[in-house]
């Protein structure tokens, strides 16, 4: 069995590490790794291979930034003639970013069975970028692997036939509790002279957030606050920091003496950093994930979340970007007990096993259907 694998963009490195390492337990599934180029800076792609130890792509389509329509067309042209040439006999995708439906469109209009990691995720709001990504993505796929129980609600309610369904945990967890005694190796506490425990990390790139300049102002204005109980670290997105500047909000920053503004992180320092922080803001998802399961309080800079779990089981707060519900939120973060919670199931570093063997028992009853039909030879793809 040839499947490509795609990844674009940073959240996607580490959700197919742990995969790629599974395909190795079938030696005949041939996995190939394409990647879109969506992100390209060293910090926001290279480092993440070097240190996730994810093998280096067959191919990268260098398709790059543009605004969603350029760089999903984008995108799309370069994987075409890869899926051509190549005839996959199917395409893996993971997330929600524009590669995802990018390459999955391309794939399923040449036939090719589309796979998706992390289906099911919604916040139910449309304006999105990502939520659009996950809805059309999930109308074309063949098989779905979920991170949690709404995952599966939601597909079922879309009318997806369960035995297409199926709950196997979250791959991005795999990758974290692999590397955690790894990251305890890092050196950024000690570099910006930062007490586990006792500081707060935060980071931000998301349209609703950093592209109204009203919004990006009432979270800062939490932050002046925020910053004068404790340390704020913020490792800062290339979009966020291009805003902040266009914007003229870079000064307010920059006058706050308490919040240490870096460039964004690699994987090791910033799992460091967040399993040793006392709160963690975010309008990331993975970072909630992350944050539950490393017991520390998140407090989300959104309105919603596709995440619903980290909500329930009590590590997350979602507190929008309104200035007095950010801080009432951070005021309770500090009063809840670190890692009183349980994790979600199946959040235990298997999920990418887990995986595997379904891909594995669906391409053998797919071969086998295609013996009874006569269409393969009776070795053949076994
Ligand atoms: C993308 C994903 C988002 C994900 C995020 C993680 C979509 C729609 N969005 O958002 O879901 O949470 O990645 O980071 O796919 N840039 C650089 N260097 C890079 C990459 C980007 O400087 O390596 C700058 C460029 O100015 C670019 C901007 O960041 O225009 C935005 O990048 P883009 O990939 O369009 O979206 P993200 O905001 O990163």
């Amino acid at each position: 069995m040839k499947i490509i694998n795609i990844v674009g963009a940073r959240p996607n490195f580490m959700k197919i590490a742990p995969l790629m390492e599974s395909y190795r337990d079938y030696p005949h599934i041939r996995p190939l790794l394409v990647h879109t180029g969506q992100h390209y800076d060293e910090k926001m792609s290279d480092l993440f291979f070097r240190q996730l130890g994810i093998p280096e792509p067959d191919l990268n389509l260098d398709a790059g930034s543009g605004s969603h329509a350029a760089q999903t067309a984008s995108i799309m042209t370069a994987i075409e003639p890869v899926l051509l040439d190549e005839r996959p006999d199917a395409l893996l995708v993971v997330g929600d970013v524009n590669s995802t439906i990018a390459c999955g469109l391309v794939a399923v209009k040449l036939g090719i069975p589309l796979i998706h990691v992390e289906a099911g995720l919604r916040s139910f709001d449309r304006s999105m970028p990502e939520e659009v990504n996950r809805v059309l993505t999930d109308s074309i796929s063949e098989l779905f692997f979920c991170t949690e129980q709404s995952g599966v609600d939601n597909l079922l309610a879309e009318g997806i036939a369960p035995g297409r369904i199926h709950l196997v945990g979250n791959v991005m967890i795999d990758t974290l509790l692999r590397n955690r005694e790894k990251a305890e190796a890092s050196n950024i506490l000690a570099e910006h002279g930062l007490e586990a425990e006792n500081y707060a990390v935060m980071t931000l790139h998301r349209p609703s957030n950093v592209d109204d300049p009203a919004a990006m102002g009432r979270i800062l204005d939490a932050v002046q606050t925020i910053q004068q109980d404790m340390p704020l670290v913020f490792p800062v997105h290339p979009r966020t920091e291009g805003r902040l500047r266009h914007f003229g909000l870079s000064g307010q920053l920059d006058s706050m003496k308490n919040v240490l503004r870096i460039p964004p992180s690699g994987y090791l320092d910033f799992l460091k950093l967040t399993a040793n922080a006392a709160v963690v803001l975010t309008d990331s998802g993975g970072i909630q994930e992350e944050s539950t399961i490393l017991g520390v309080p998140c407090i989300t800079l959104r309105e919603n979340t596709e995440r619903p779990v980290t909500v329930e089981v009590g590590a997350n707060r979602l507190a929008g970007n309104d200035t007095g519900r950010i801080l009432e939120a951070y005021r309770r973060s500090r009063l809840a007990e670190r890692g009183g919670w349980a994790p979600p199931p199946f959040w235990d570093g298997k999920a990418a096993e887990r995986t595997v063997a379904v891909i594995d028992q669906w391409w053998d009853e797919i071969c086998g259907r295609q013996r009874e039909s006569g269409e393969l030879s009776a070795t053949a793809g076994s």
